[in-house]
Order: C-alpha cells, then sequence, then structure tokens
C-alpha cells in the first residue's frame, strides 16, 4: 500500500472522532496474528497489510453506537480511498491488538478492520462460506420502518433510510428499525435479533452513520440524541 495513501488513512483515524467515547487506530503491522481463524463475511482475511482498531471508552453509556458510528465514517473513507474493509468484531485477538497500540484500563478493542485491496475472484471455499451472497441480503424498508406513512416522507427520509438499511452489520443480522416522525427519524434495536457477542447498538450506530451522510448529501443537517434501549438515538433535523 503507498505510503501516501496510509499517511491519509492515517490522518482521516487521528481526525474523525465525533464522540468522546470512540476512538481508532491505523496499525501498520502485518494483521496476520490478530485474526483468528476463518471468518465469514467476506470469505478469508489473508496478507492485509494494516489494519483499524476501533477502541472504546466502556465508563461511556453510548460506547456501542459511538464506536459504531465513529468506525464507520473510516471505513467509508478507507474505501473512497479505493481500499477494502471488513469489519471483524467476533473473530479476532483484543490482546495481541491491546500489544500493538496504547489501550487504557477504561477502554476496550471493540472491533477491528483490515485494510488493503481484495483479491477480485473469489474461491468456491469462500462462495460456499458467505451461502453464494445471502450473506449480503438487505430486509425491505416495509419490514424496518414505521412512524409517519410512506406517502408522507420527504426525499430526503427516503434517501437516508435506504442509506440505513444498507449498512453493514455483524452475521448481516440488521438489527434496527426505524421510526419517522415529522422532526427526524429514531433508530431502535429490533430486540428479537440475536445478541452473539457482539452489541446490536455497534450496529445501528454503522446505520446512523449513513443515514446521517445521505441526509447531508440531501442538503438535511441534523444532531443526534442518543436515547435508552430500546432505543438507541434521534436524528433531530435542523429548521
Ligand atoms: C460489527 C460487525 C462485525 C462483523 N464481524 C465480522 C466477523 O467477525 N467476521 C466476518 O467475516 N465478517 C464480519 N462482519 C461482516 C458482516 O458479516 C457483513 O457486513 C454482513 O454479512 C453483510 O455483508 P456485506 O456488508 O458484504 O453486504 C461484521 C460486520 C459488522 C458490521
Amino acid at each position: 500500500m503507498a505510503p501516501e495513501v496510509l499517511a491519509v488513512l492515517d490522518w482521516v483515524c487521528n481526525q474523525f472522532a465525533p464522540f468522546p467515547g470512540a476512538r481508532s487506530r491505523l496499525v501498520t503491522e502485518p494483521a496476520k496474528s490478530v485474526f483468528k481463524g476463518i471468518i465469514g463475511g467476506f470469505g478469508k482475511i489473508k496478507d492485509a497489510p494494516a489494519f483499524i482498531a476501533f477502541i472504546g471508552d466502556m465508563d461511556d453509556s453510548f460506547v456501542q453506537e459511538e464506536v459504531g458510528y465513529t468506525g464507520e465514517g473510516i471505513v467509508l473513507e478507507a474505501t473512497a480511498l479505493g481500499l477494502n474493509t471488513c469489519w471483524v468484531a467476533g473473530f479476532f485477538r483484543p490482546e495481541i491488538v491491546a500489544s500493538l497500540i496504547e489501550v487504557s484500563k477504561k477502554e476496550q478493542v471493540l472491533a477491528i478492520t483490515p485494510v488493503g485491496y481484495a483479491r477480485e475472484c473469489k474461491s468456491w471455499e469462500e462462495k460456499l462460506m458467505t451461502g453464494f451472497g445471502r450473506s449480503h441480503n438487505r430486509l425491505a424498508l416495509s419490514k424496518l420502518a414505521r412512524g409517519l406513512p410512506t406517502e408522507q416522507w420527504p426525499d430526503w427520509v427516503n434517501v437516508s433510510l435506504e442509506a440505513a438499511r444498507r449498512a453493514p452489520s455483524a452475521v448481516n443480522r440488521q438489527p434496527w428499525s426505524f421510526e419517522v416522525q415529522d422532526d427526524g427519524i429514531t433508530v431502535l434495536v429490533r430486540t428479537r435479533v440475536p445478541e452473539f457477542n457482539v452489541s446490536k447498538r455497534l450496529d445501528c450506530g454503522i446505520a446512523m452513520l449513513h443515514m446521517e451522510v445521505a441526509a447531508a448529501d440531501c442538503g438535511c443537517k441534523g444532531e443526534w440524541e442518543f436515547l435508552p434501549s430500546p432505543q438507541v438515538a434521534k436524528f433531530k433535523i435542523r429548521s
């Protein structure tokens, strides 16, 4: 990977830290020993030249959604730089990551992503592991959204919910639902979806980032208010 690409990515990791409870660090060591065995979403992760650690302050009440939101901002920037990534929250060795970066007592590495250039052609083994694409399907908005009737949604709501719906999540469980109100959208956890040792609120933080970026693209700015479970946060548009 070109040093100038790494330098930009490092800058992005240091700059994009919108919440006190989440930060990211680029580690330019081959990520081999960090990944545990075989992992599923993209097949195997091999030979990644670097990885990014997503670190949470466990004393922060909203740490999971903050890490999801922050990490996805960085993942999208890496993608814009032409890099490939894959969120990994289950199958990695946090103790090895913690030996490569400074992590304080109250912090925890909640997830990582390898960064590099993915092989174009998937092997049969990889196709089998991803269920021939099933792990990439997404639920329809009609199953996820409630509140204001669809016919009354302004354009920004359509675009933002479509972007949120397409967000990645652990084992593709899509643990979110959305309540559309006159002044914004509330993200909620769908309680029947399994936890699998990775917080569903972290996934919801990823969807929040997608929602806000899409809204901004429609010229619509707003603020997040974090909310208690099973709600996650409300995106309140600025009037
Ligand atoms: C928080 C989080 C954790 C994930 N953990 C893993 C993992 O441990 N191993 C893996 O192969 N994929 C992991 N993934 C990738 C998901 O399996 C993948 O995003 C999902 O199946 C949807 O696929 P797509 O994003 O390619 O459409 C994770 C994704 C997220 C958002």
